[in-house]
């Protein structure tokens, strides 16, 4: 009988924004893999993902959460670690937009907020859960760039900025603990149908375009990015490392 790669049974998954989007429909694949599900987030929504992964019989506990705060983040790991006993793959996912601006107009407070977000909130995630994967053995990070880490939109600097930083650390990260029994990877997403998106999908014009420009001529269901992030976490990518894997309907591969 072959082995099933994507079997969590038994292990921790430390997940981040999971209230909504990306983070709730992969906290939700995890769970139904049989993986023990801790989240942290500053939307009281993650409660109701906590409950949907309770009601199909998984396990999950929800801590209030802000990446940008090292206190917090810390409390994060401490409390997985507390509860589980140990962090077997980590998905670093919450994240926010800036207002939409061209670079000259841009507020400073705006730069500040999403480099602090976006940016230092994965430092800080990445760097306490290494410490409590070194403790146990080792395990698997996945962070959550974007399309926005590899090439940039128009009135996008500060997440361009901060999305391409996260490509960077996730190198840094990988190199470091690559003979250390620590995977550390990256995905960027394209165009995803979630709470961060829903006022452009509702625009007629945009939803226009889209059409005309992206490869497979829609945006993607949240779900789609669940099962990159699996496989990434698991045995089954095991000689993939310090990797930015796209998943982003080809918008990117011409
Ligand atoms: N939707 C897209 O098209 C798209 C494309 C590329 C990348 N992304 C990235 O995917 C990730 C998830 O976004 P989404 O589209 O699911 O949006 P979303 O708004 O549904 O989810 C974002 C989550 O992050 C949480 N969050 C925000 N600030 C936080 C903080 N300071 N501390 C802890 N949690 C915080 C929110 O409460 C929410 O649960 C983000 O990093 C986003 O930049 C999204």
């Amino acid at each position: 009988m072959t082995r099933n790669l994507l079997d969590y049974s038994g292990k921790t998954v430390l997940i981040t924004g999971a209230a909504s989007g990306i983070g709730r429909a992969t906290a939700l694949a995890f769970a139904e893999q049989g993986a023990r599900i801790v989240i942290g987030d500053v939307g009281e929504g993650a409660r109701d993902t906590v409950e949907q992964i309770r009601a199909k019989g998984g396990e999950a506990i929800f801590q209030h959460a802000d990446v940008a705060d090292s206190a917090s983040v810390q409390s994060l790991v401490n409390a997985a670690v507390a509860t589980y006993g140990r962090i077997d793959a980590a998905f670093n996912n919450a994240g926010i937009l800036p207002p939409t601006a061209d670079f000259a107009d841009m507020k400073e407070e705006d730069f500040d907020r999403i480099i602090s977000v976006d940016l230092k909130g994965v430092f800080l995630c990445v760097k306490y859960e290494i410490q409590a994967m070194l403790k146990t053995g080792g395990g698997a990070i996945v962070n959550t760039a974007s399309v926005a880490g590899v090439i940039a939109d128009p009135g996008m600097a500060p997440y361009a900025a901060a999305k391409h930083g996260v490509v960077g650390l996730t190198k840094a990260a990988a190199l470091d603990y690559a003979k250390r029994g620590i995977r550390v990877n990256a995905i960027a997403p394209g165009l995803i149908r979630t709470p961060m998106t829903e006022r452009w999908l509702a625009d007629p014009q945009f939803t226009q375009a889209l059409m005309a420009n992206s490869p497979m001529g829609r945006a993607a269901e949240p779900e789609e990015m669940a099962g990159v992030v699996l496989f990434l976490c698991s045995p089954a990518a095991s000689f993939v490392n310090g990797a930015v894997w796209l998943a982003d309907g080809g918008m990117t591969a011409h």
